[in-house]
């Protein structure tokens, strides 16, 4: 171990298990005696978390690392590094790109990570830690290679205290046409059910409320253990007994594993969130065989009908990617269609984006222009905007319960800000106009039980807890309310959220 006083400086693009690694690797660091800090001036040790879903999610982080070239002639003491999937992507490229950085380290190696920065601070060559390239060995050494980073938590690190990611399968093997994550996070690999549970079981004993089950395909989750078969559906059943979990929500799911038992489970047990995030990405049978989805738009509309016949509260949400290779006004017409119809809760809408090492990227031509890209994008976003608003506005009037979150964006500007709460909210996509409430009361964030989005004034001392909110009004994204309930419920206590 090395003499401590490090200042930690680490940068996080990408999706939520990138927001989980990166929570696990500052929080090993920690243990180190590194701190934290928000300045990238000031830090000895800085890191990247990347993402190589799009072309300009790697970009972005190039072009930071381009910035750095300077200080780090002038402080040669610093270390700086890239992990996460663009580490296992790009693996020497980086070094070549970008002489100046110490560190690549991809994904299935992030444990090595405190003494690989030891390393370079001791002696400046480069130092690479990537695991074994899926075409390059058998699926068994290559699993091996891609080893899930899954260390005791510390509590003290968890972006908010009474939420948590947990990783319930690493990987994926859909190796649908257009993405890099079957590279970039390796084989699926599903967790023993037992670490699962004992990981779930020790928060929820340190104050975790909600968790967030996470897998590329969360619902094809399976693990075989003592002679049984355990199942997304089983694994829910599990965590639904431990005391004091009061909401689980799990994401991503693919349409061809959204089994009736896991439908059924999300129906019957009263802590899961009603809420699925299961993408379609096109609307049209030639763009979803080109990407190898493994689905037609007719068995996607068939899997919509059965979630809407089992849980017929629950909301859905989508991805879609415009512009994939020789996507015509047609085909594209065809997604708008399937969005208008399936009413989503929100979507989330991307420009096809080459990416070197996939099988559309060798095979199929990029031939829509980018500016078509950009017009289908806008249109389908509007689109699903409008649907957002017209669904978020036949709730106003109603009565929802909402665990509440933390200070809402507007709030944090106005430098009411909880560190501990602040930065990891997933509010992201929320754009609200409202006022941040008056100084003893200022505004708060909170889901209802289907995922919605609630702004409302409150006192901070509710974060946490359930409060009854009353909606009032409404964007495409946020529901504002006001609270109805004079004494809050704290998370502990037994209170079954009714749903929204
Ligand atoms: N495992 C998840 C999604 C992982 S990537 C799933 O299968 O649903 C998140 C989203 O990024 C995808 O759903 C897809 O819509 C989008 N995406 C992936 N590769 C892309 C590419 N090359 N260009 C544009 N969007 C892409
Ligand atoms: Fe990528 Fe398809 Fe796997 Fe999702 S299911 S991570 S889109 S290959
Ligand atoms: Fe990006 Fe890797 Fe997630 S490529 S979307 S950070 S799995």
């Amino acid at each position: 171990m090395s003499e401590h006083n490090h200042l930690l400086y680490i940068e996080t693009v990408g999706c939520q298990m990138n927001m989980l690694d990166s929570e696990l690797v500052v929080a090993a660091l920690r243990h180190q005696g590194y701190q934290l800090t928000s300045d990238v001036e000031q830090a000895d040790t800085i890191l990247f978390n990347t993402c190589s879903v799009r072309e300009h999610a790697e970009h972005k982080i190039y072009s930071a690392l381009g910035r750095l070239k300077h200080s780090r002639r002038q402080r040669p003491g610093q270390v700086i590094g890239v992990i996460g999937c663009m580490a296992q992507k790009d693996q020497e490229l980086i070094f070549r790109r970008a002489p100046h950085v110490d560190l690549v380290v991809g994904t299935g190696q992030l444990a090595q990570i405190p003494e690989l920065i030891d390393q370079s601070r001791e002696g400046r060559q480069h130092r690479l830690a990537v695991s074994l390239d899926r075409r390059d060995a058998t699926r068994q050494q290559v699993s091996d290679s891609f080893q899930s980073y899954d260390p005791l938590r510390d509590p003290e690190m968890r972006p908010s205290p009474f939420q948590a990611f947990v990783r319930i399968m690493i990987g994926c093997d859909k190796f649908c046409t257009y993405c890099v994550v079957p590279m970039t996070r390796g084989p699926e690999q599903s967790r023993p059910p037992a670490d699962i549970l004992s990981e779930a079981r020790r928060l929820a004993s340190e104050g975790v409320r909600e968790i967030t089950l996470l897998g590329q395909t969360v619902n094809s989750y399976r693990y075989a253990v003592d002679g049984r078969i355990w199942r997304m559906s089983d694994l829910l059943l599990a965590l639904h007994d431990i005391e004091g979990l009061q909401r689980i929500k799990f994401v991503t799911d693919f349409p061809r594993d959204m089994s009736d038992d896991l439908l059924q489970a999300v129906r019957d047990l009263p802590r899961v969130s009603k809420y699925l995030h299961v993408p379609a990405q096109s609307g049209c049978d030639v763009m979803l065989k080109r990407m190898k989805r493994g689905y037609t738009v007719g068995e996607y509309r068939e899997m919509m009908g059965r979630i809407r016949d089992t849980i017929p509260e629950c909301a859905i949400s989508s991805d879609f990617i415009v512009g994939f290779c020789g996507e015509s006004e047609d085909s594209f017409q065809k997604s708008m269609d399937l969005l208008r119809e399936s009413r989503f809760k929100n979507s989330f809408i991307f420009k096809y984006s080459p990416r070197p090492g996939t099988k559309a990227h060798e095979l199929l031509a990029d031939d829509v222009p980018e500016e078509v890209k950009r017009r289908r994008n806008h249109e389908m976003l509007a689109l699903q905007n409008q649907i957002s608003e017209e669904d978020n506005s036949r709730l106003i009037g109603r009565d929802f319960p909402i665990l509440v979150e933390g200070l809402s964006k507007t709030a944090r500007k106005e430098g009411l800000d909880d560190p501990r709460v602040g930065g990891a909210l997933q509010e992201s996509q929320s754009s609200q106009g409202s006022q941040a409430g008056c100084d003893d009361h200022p505004q708060l964030v909170g889901r209802t039980m289907c995922d919605r989005i609630v702004v409302f004034d409150g006192n901070p001392r509710m974060i946490g807890g359930f409060v009854d909110v009353h909606v009032y009004d409404c964007t495409q994204t946020t529901l504002l309310g006001t609270i109805i309930t004079r004494e809050y419920q704290h998370a502990g206590s037994d209170l079954l959220p009714i749903l929204a």
